[in-house]
């Protein structure tokens, strides 16, 4: 693994075990997949390991979904998701504008600005959050708080510029005190999440957090069992579950499941690429 992503592991405190011939002959710009074979989350130092000592030891612990299975990881829920046509049919401008200006639920009232969105319109990540913070909401940018910091860490963690994703959020306006977003709220919001999703087209989405995951996909299922698996939204997009950064700020033990969730979306990521392009 390259010297500069170890830096990052170890920046968040997450262990990493190496392969003793990969360190060795890997060069920095190597492309992801060798280090997603190279990184075990379940380790507990940052060690390099003989080879022969690593079957036992690198295997990801959540197995890598196989391409034919990425429907049947998690049923699609049969519940309809708010749509809006007026919504559904926008283009960029009048998107963002329709979110700076939105007064479809009552949060408009106590917010400073609805926050859009930030990243590559084109980007083959997508990133969904929660809702603004204090930070985002006078910032009008998402994640820009310490939260922002970290999921910026773990973004560079597996090989993405912060500038190489588009990151949203499920609520484009902060709810006072950072309480839990409603249902008239995010029913109100989430065509403008659904239709960024659509204008962005990403390979994959990675949600972060439990509300952002049950909204979208539509259940009260614990964040525990949301995580380490590949997800598909009635949309057809796939998506990958994890932990919040606030909550990894808040809980630090668990960002080695969070790794593990980053590798295995890095995977999977891999897999619809090879799969998209071997369509072509
Ligand atoms: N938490 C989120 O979910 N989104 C943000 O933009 C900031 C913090």
């Amino acid at each position: 693994m390259d010297s500069r992503r170890l830096n990052y592991l170890r920046a968040l405190d997450i262990d990493v075990w190496e392969r003793r011939d990969l360190a060795v002959t890997q060069a920095a710009s190597e492309p992801v997949r060798a280090s997603v074979a190279a990184v075990a989350p379940p380790a507990v130092a940052v060690h390099q390991v003989a080879p022969a000592a690593v079957s036992r030891v690198v295997a990801p612990p959540v197995a890598a979904p196989k391409v034919s299975a990425l429907r049947t990881e998690s049923k699609p829920s049969t519940r309809v998701p708010p749509r809006d046509d007026a919504v559904a049919a926008m283009g960029w401008d009048q998107l963002v504008d329709a979110v700076r200006t939105c007064t479809k639920c009552p949060l408009h009232a106590t917010r400073t600005q609805g926050v859009f969105g930030v990243g590559d319109r084109k980007a083959r990540w997508m990133i969904i959050g929660e809702a603004p913070g204090a930070d985002e909401d006078s910032q009008g940018e998402p994640f820009v708080g310490r939260a922002g910091q970290l999921l910026n860490s773990m973004l560079r963690a597996m090989g993405l510029a912060r500038e190489q994703v588009f990151i949203a959020n499920v609520l484009k306006s902060r709810p006072p005190g950072n309480r839990d977003p409603r249902v008239d709220e995010t029913s109100a919001c989430l065509p403008y999440l659904f239709r960024q999703i659509e204008l962005v087209n990403p390979t994959l989405l990675l949600c972060v957090g439990r509300i952002a995951a049950q909204t979208l996909l539509e259940t009260d299922m614990p964040i525990g069992k949301l995580r380490g698996k590949l997800h598909t939204l009635p949309s057809g997009r796939p998506m990958i579950v994890t932990y919040h950064p606030a909550y990894l700020l808040r809980s630090p033990v668990e960002k080695r499941k969070s790794w593990a969730d980053l590798v295995l979306a890095l995977q999977t990521f891999e897999r619809l690429s090879n799969e998209a392009r071997q369509a072509t």
